[in-house]
């Protein structure tokens, strides 16, 4: 049996310009040389025949790796038939990104923003004024004519609103789908994901 590969998951940077309270990463200082990055995908496609999406993701957030634009434009001028990039992000500097983007690129690019519920539900995990952030720059990227989804991690926090935050997105970025994720709960993620359901046990009523 042949098997192929379709996506390339690479994951260049370990750190990130959030503090998610959710995150199961464990970020670090590494980064993945450039060169490193197209050797791979360079020899993959001398060997392997067929198109190849190319799975842009960190440990921490892809956007701050400061060779992302030049390697995808590169790879997007090179092999415009064979390369396609998904990149998944914060969202709090795509727009800025996408805008160095090429023609080509932008062709061959789909984003995934995370964005976990509305305002308050996604800023108790991903921080006071990301859900602002996000979503203009969720905006941005649908004004520029990027293709754009959305991941949102499911807490006690959002459930209940889950379905009018998928029309919301379905709004804000027509065409979209909402991909909802199911949490992985470690350490300190606990507290927030715990947290809701043993609040109404210290509610004292008067
Ligand atoms: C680790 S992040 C890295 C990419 C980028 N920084 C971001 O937030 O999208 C990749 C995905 O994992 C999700 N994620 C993080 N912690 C999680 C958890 N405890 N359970 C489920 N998904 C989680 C994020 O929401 C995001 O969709
Ligand atoms: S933005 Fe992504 S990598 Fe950064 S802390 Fe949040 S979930 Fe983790």
């Amino acid at each position: 049996m042949d098997i192929l590969l379709h996506d390339m998951m690479i994951e260049p940077i370990g750190y990130c310009n959030l503090h998610c309270k959710m995150c199961y990463t464990k970020h670090c200082a590494s980064v993945l040389a450039p060169e490193t990055i197209e050797d791979v995908v360079r020899a993959y496609l001398d060997a392997v025949p067929g198109a190849l999406r190319l799975y842009w993701i960190g440990r921490g957030e892809v956007t701050l790796y400061k060779y992302l634009v030049p390697i995808v434009n590169r790879l997007s001028e090179q092999h415009p038939d064979r390369i396609s990039h998904l990149i998944q992000t914060n969202g709090i500097k795509i727009a800025e990104i996408a805008r160095q983007f090429s023609g080509r690129t932008l062709d061959n690019v789909k984003v995934s923003v995370s964005l976990d519920g509305f305002e308050k539900a996604n800023d108790a995990n991903r921080g006071q004024g990301t859900f602002q952030k996000i979503v203009a720059n969720i905006k941005q990227l649908v004004a520029m004519g990027v293709r754009t989804n959305v991941q949102c991690i499911l807490t006690p926090c959002n459930v209940n609103d889950a379905i009018a935050f998928e029309q919301f997105v379905h709004d804000i970025a027509p065409g979209s789908n909402v991909q909802f994720l199911y949490p992985v709960v470690t350490g300190l993620s606990k507290l927030c994901f715990i947290y809701p359901l043993i609040k109404p046990f210290f509610q004292v009523n008067h």
